[in-house]
Order: C-alpha cells, then structure tokens, then sequence
C-alpha cells in the first residue's frame, strides 16, 4: 500500500513538474510516515512543507495542488491538509479488505517478493574456534539468523557463511596442550572446551618449554605438516560440534555445511599479496607489507595501514577478509554480501570494502554492508560477566533461561502436565534471550536483564507466545464447526479497523527490516499487532456473536491475526506453541 501511494504522489509530482508548478530539476524524495494519532490517517507526507520553498509557493497552498495532482484512484478513501501543510492520507476500507482476503488467500501471506531475487551471502555467528561459545556471540547469531530468514522470505537467495577463526597464533598453544596430554585424557578435557582453553594458556604463561614448543607447532600447523594438521582437525571438530550444539539449541539454521572457516582461504592469501603488489597498493613498512589509503588517516591524521603480511610472512584477518569477499562475489555470486559482526569492528570492514573495490577484489555494483551491534551488558553497566567474573558461556545461559522460564511458568495455572511444561519451558527461555536481543534497535548497547525478559507484561517473548495461543484457542474451541471462508471482511467496529489496519503493514515491515537489516522493526510491529487483537478480543465478541456474517468475519481476522504472529515469530526465529 505504500508503494502504491508513493506511485501515486510520484505521479502528482510530475504533473506538477510538467505544469511548472515545482522546478523540473528539482530532486524530489518522497517521504510517507505512519501517523501515531489515527486522526491523521494512514499516511502522511511533508511532501509540500519541503517543497515550498523551491517552488516559491506557500506549503499549504502547495499541498492543495499536490491533492489536486494525485490521480484517480481506488486506494485513498481520503485526503486531508492538516497544520502547516502535513498531507494525511487514509486507506479505504474496500483497499483494506482487498488486502486482507489476498493475504488470508495466500500461503507467504501476499508480500511482495522481490522482482529480480538477488544472491544475499550473509556472514553471521563466525565465532573463534578456540574458546567455547560465549555470550558475546549471541548478537551476531540471532540477528543474522533473523535477517537472513526474512531475506529468504523475500524471494532472495540467501548463502550463509560462517566464517569462523580457526587459524590463528592461540592454535600453537592449544596443540601444544593435546600433545601433552594422553588420548584419553585428551578427550576428556576437550569436553569442556573453557577449561581447556584456560589450562593450556597458564601452562603457555608458565613454562617456557612449553611456549616454544607452541611456537613451533603454529609454524609447523602453518606449513601444512600432517601430524599438527592431525591434531588441529580433532579440535576444530570438537570445537564444531560445539556450536552446532549451541545453533540446534538455538534454533539458529545454520550448519556445518555454512562453515567457510578463514583456513579455507590459506591457499589464496599469497595470490592477494601478489594482486595488490600488481596494482601498486603494497607499502613495505617496518618489514611488513601494508595498504595505505587516502580515505583513512589516525586521530592526527597520520596514515593508517592495513596489514597483510606480517614481518615473519604471517597473512592476517584483513587479508583472509579480502580473499573472502573476491570468493563471495566470483564463486558465490553473491550481488549484496552482508556481514553482521561487533560494530567495534566497523573501520576494519570500512577499510576492507574500500580496498576490495579499489583493488578489484570485487567488481560493479556489488552492495557491500558491514551491520554492526552493540553490546550485551551487565545491570552494572560493564560488558556481561557471569556471577564469578568470567565470561558466560552460552551453553549456561540457555541452561539458566530454560530453567527460569519454568519457573515463570509454574506461577500460572496450566492443564499441561509435567512433561509438556518442562517442553514448553524450553522454548520460551531461549525465544526470551532471542527475543529480549532482537527487539532492542541493532546498534544500541542493551542491559541482559532477566526479569524483563522472562515477562508475560510488555514486549516480550512470553507475551508474543501467550497472545499466539490465546488466538489459536479461538479455533481450538471451534473445533471441526465449519465457518465460510470466503465471507465477508466486516469493519465497522473501531478495533476490527485497527486490527485491520496493523495486519496489512506485515510487508511493509519486513522490506523495512531488510533494508535496514534491523529486525526490531519486526518485534515492535508483532507487539502492536498482539496488542490490537486483544482489545479487539475483548471488546467484540467472536465465537458467540450470533450475527452470522459478522462471526465469520471476526473469525478471519482472528486466523490471519494467528497466521501472521506465527509467520512473523517464525521469521525472527521463534517456534510458536499451541498451548501454554
Ligand atoms: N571471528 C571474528 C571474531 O570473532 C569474526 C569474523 C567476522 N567475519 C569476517 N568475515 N571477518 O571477531
């Protein structure tokens, strides 16, 4: 709808254009919001108060020419200039109902997929092999996770990469620590994978033997020796494993089969060097090999490098990136690479895009975006810490969410028995953790706060999944009674309207989290959404309406109210239940 109404003044505009009315050179952006105060409409535009002045003309006067200009239409049942020459533009209902019947008619819910599906390769979760998966590892997995499902449903093809770190200098170390130990015990240390990780580095601190040793296995894992490739593959496979534990509990898609860990790229990194040399971008500085760009100088605007190669010959993370970024475009065929990593990585992605471009690394009008996040914190205001200090591995998180979502659950009444709760209890501890993540804007540190989290009030998980069933109870109780699906959509009462009004933006949301690759656009729109079914639920009666047409028609709001959490809930990632 907004995109027919955007045609429409599009249309205005070049009427008006033509007539002289607005200076034919004059770029015009069209902007529509979405009025808080439904008094205001639909829609509205400040269309006329930006083009006053080149126009030369008063913005209310203008807008009047601008109402006048809009075409014949059966979208708008109204246009009303309101305050200095805001334009406020409301839907009919014909528009509407057309709209929902489609959408109830249709399996995707009639969202416009995209035209030309583009090839999305999306970088999310890419963790460090070397530690267990801990809490800062949350954001990137469940916001990639999200965006990447809403881009599938968009009509893209969507390639996931995760691009894990699995090759650097902490591996000698850890190498070192399998080495020394037997089989058996080797097995059972790479258990916990935390521990291993602390052993092996006090044992690299406090024995010297040890760090050389370490030292040497690095170089010797690097120069493709087999008995190092030996053990390093048994703890990248542990390690692995790890994850894909973490992504199952999750509900994160990815698999093995997106790894695309930065060794995969070890063969290419020397061809990089070489192509940079060709070009004329390589800078020996200090015996290391380094780009410098114009576009990037340090706080006295001294140049900045980008390191390739280390003095020794080591290759580094930008380096892999950019023979990553040539395989994401030239193999993968990726038309937008996508990557969502901690924002304090952002100059790091900045360079890279640059440098990529300009050494040709990737070629036309490839779109390259690095979507940054902030922090998960501590009610201390301090980056998230367990209660003894150390970092939180995700594994005990989910185990406590799980456990205090039973808890929350036991304090209300259920006709689930034991079994069905603790199941039940399962899903709605991780969605909270996913959820409480998802609905805070994508840039913004936020405060890891469970009793905000595990919540049945606010814009919560359990909210979402309590008002799901609530929905779904409506045709549980129907049972097989059959009801006239192609009825009539009614609208006559205030909250049947709004209900309405809020079902319809489902598409409009979406395109607007994929563009700006922020799904709490989707959270806050599933949250008034739910808040407009319930004062519908309460203030209209469905099951026992007598009025036939009208019963059926609060019956298909009702189910595209559910069709429409679920899909939504599905797309950010959370299963829904069908009872509570
Ligand atoms: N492994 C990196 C880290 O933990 C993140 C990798 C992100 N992806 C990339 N292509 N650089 O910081």
């Amino acid at each position: 709808m907004k995109e027919q109404l955007e045609q429409l003044l599009a249309e205005a505009i070049g009427q008006l254009k033509a007539q002289g009315t607005i200076p034919a050179e004059h770029s015009v952006n069209i902007q529509l919001d979405r009025p808080r105060d439904k008094s205001h409409g639909d829609f509205a535009t400040n269309l006329a108060l930006m083009l006053a002045k080149p126009a030369k003309s008063n913005p209310r006067q203008l807008a009047e020419a601008i109402v006048a200009a809009i075409p014949e239409n059966s979208l708008l049942s109204k246009m009303d200039i309101a305050g200095p020459g805001f334009i406020n533009f409301t839907i009919s209902q014909d528009q509407l109902k057309g709209q929902l019947t489609a959408m109830l008619n249709s399996d995707s819910l009639n969202v416009d997929v995209a035209e030309e599906s583009k090839t999305i390769v999306i970088d999310y979760s890419s963790p460090n092999l070397a530690k267990e998966m801990h809490v800062g590892h949350l954001r990137s997995a469940i916001i990639g996770d999200a965006v990447s499902r809403v881009c599938e449903f968009l009509g893209h093809k969507v390639i996931r990469q995760n691009h894990v770190g699995d090759w650097g200098t902490q591996f000698g170390m850890l190498l070192a620590y399998m080495e020394a130990l037997d089989n058996q015990s080797a097995e059972y240390e790479l258990s916990n994978l935390e521990t291993f990780y602390k052993a092996a580095k006090q044992r690299f601190d406090e024995s010297e033997e040890f760090a050389d040793r370490a030292r040497q296995l690095v170089v010797k894992l690097q120069s493709g020796d087999e008995y190092c490739l030996k053990l390093w593959n048994q703890f990248i496979d542990v390690s692995l494993s790890h994850c894909q534990d973490v992504y199952d509990r999750l509900g994160v898609k990815l698999t093995r089969d997106d790894v695309m860990a930065e060794s995969a790229y070890n063969d290419k990194l020397p061809g990089v060097i070489e192509h940079l040399r060709e070009k004329g971008l390589l800078t020996e500085d200090q015996g290391a090999q380094c780009v410098f760009l114009e576009e990037y100088k340090g706080k006295e605007g001294e140049p900045l490098p980008i390191i390739v190669q280390k003095k020794g010959g080591g290759y580094l993370y930008a380096t892999t990136d950019l023979a990553a970024i040539e395989y994401r475009q030239k193999q993968l065929g990726g038309d937008h690479l996508m990557y969502f990593v901690d924002a304090r990585q952002s100059l790091h992605f900045d360079q890279i895009f640059t440098l990529a471009r300009k050494a040709g690394f990737v070629e036309g009008d490839i779109q390259l975006d690095h979507y940054g996040f902030g922090t998960v914190m501590g009610k201390d205001g301090k980056p998230y810490k367990s209660r003894d200090g150390g970092v939180t591995k995700l594994a005990d998180l989910l185990d406590e969410a799980e456990r205090r979502a039973l808890e929350l659950l036991q304090q209300k009444t259920t006709d689930l028995s034991e079994e069905q709760q603790k199941r039940v209890a399962e899903v709605v501890g991780i969605s909270s953790v996913k959820y409480a993540d998802l609905s805070k804007n994508r840039t913004s540190d936020y405060i890891f706060d469970w009793n905000h989290m595990l919540t049945f009030e606010g814009n919560t998980a359990p909210y979402l999944l309590y008002a799901y069933t609530r929905v779904n109870s409506i045709f549980d109780r129907l049972g097989d009674t059959a009801f006239d699906r192609d009825a009539d959509i009614i609208l006559d009462d205030e909250r049947e309207l709004a209900l309405a009004n809020q079902l319809v933006r489902f598409n409009e949301v979406l395109h607007q989290v994929q563009d700006k690759a922020m799904p709490h656009f989707l959270c806050g729109f599933l949250f008034d959404l739910a808040g407009r079914f319930s004062s519908f639920y309460e203030a209209c009666p469905i099951l026992n309406q007598e009025d036939e047409a009208l019963r059926n028609s609060r019956l298909k709001l009702s189910m595209l109210t559910a069709n429409v959490l679920k899909q939504g809930l599905e797309l950010l990632g959370i299963p829904t239940l069908e009872k509570m």
